[in-house]
C-alpha cells in the first residue's frame, strides 16, 4: 500500500513491540523514515530493541510520550498516518492525522469495527464511541475518500485528496 503512493514519511501513533513498525519501515525507500509515538516507555523500549534488531537505524524516530502532546510537534507532510492506540481520542488523532497528511497521503486506522462495537449502538463505552466517531468523520469528510476493508477487525483507508473541505 504504501509503494503505492511512494510514501518515504510514514507516521505510526502506537508503537507497541514494534511489529507494525518494522514492516512500516521496511516498505519505505532508502532516506525514508518512519516516526513513531508509544506512550508506555516499557513499549518504547521493546519496540526500540525490535528496530534495532531488525537493523532498521536511521530509518525509524521512535517518540515516547502521549501523543496529544506529541502530535503538535511534528512537521505535516507525512506521506502515510497509521493510527494504532488508544480509540477514546480517535476524533482528535482523525483531525491530526488530516492536518500532518500531505495531499495525496493515506489515513490508515486499525479495529475499525472494534470487535463488533462500532455497530453496536448499545455499546456506549467511550472507546466504542470514539471508534464510531472515527469512522463517520472519514466518511463524511470532504478531503477524504475512504473505506473499510474488512480483514480481521477492519482498517480503515482513506485517500486525502483535497486540502481544505
Ligand atoms: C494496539 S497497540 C499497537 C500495535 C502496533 N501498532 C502493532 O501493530 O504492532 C497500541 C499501542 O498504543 C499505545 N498507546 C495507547 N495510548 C497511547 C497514547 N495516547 N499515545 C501513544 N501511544 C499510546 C499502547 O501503549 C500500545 O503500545
Amino acid at each position: 500500500m504504501l509503494l503505492t503512493i511512494q510514501a518515504k514519511r510514514v507516521l505510526e501513533i502506537g508503537s507497541l513491540g514494534g511489529y507494525s513498525g518494522v514492516w512500516l519501515a521496511r516498505a519505505l525507500p532508502p532516506g525514508g523514515e518512519l516516526t513513531t509515538i508509544e506512550k508506555d516507555p516499557k513499549h518504547a523500549q521493546v519496540a526500540q530493541e525490535a528496530f534495532d534488531m531488525a537493523k532498521l537505524h536511521g530509518r525509524v524516530r521512535l517518540i515516547q510520550g502521549s501523543a496529544l502532546d506529541v502530535l503538535p510537534t511534528l512537521h505535516p507532510g507525512f506521506d502515510a498516518v497509521f493510527i494504532d492506540a488508544d480509540k477514546e481520542p480517535l476524533p482528535q488523532y482523525f483531525d491530526w492525522g488530516m492536518k500532518l497528511l500531505r495531499r495525496g497521503g493515506l489515513l490508515l486506522c486499525d479495529n475499525a469495527f472494534f470487535h463488533g462495537a462500532a455497530v453496536d449502538p448499545n455499546d456506549r463505552s467511550a472507546n466504542a464511541v470514539g471508534v464510531r466517531a472515527f469512522n463517520e468523520l472519514a466518511a463524511h469528510d470532504p478531503r477524504l475518500v475512504a473505506t473499510i476493508i474488512p480483514v480481521r477487525d477492519g482498517l480503515v483507508v482513506g485517500l486525502k485528496t483535497r486540502d481544505r473541505a
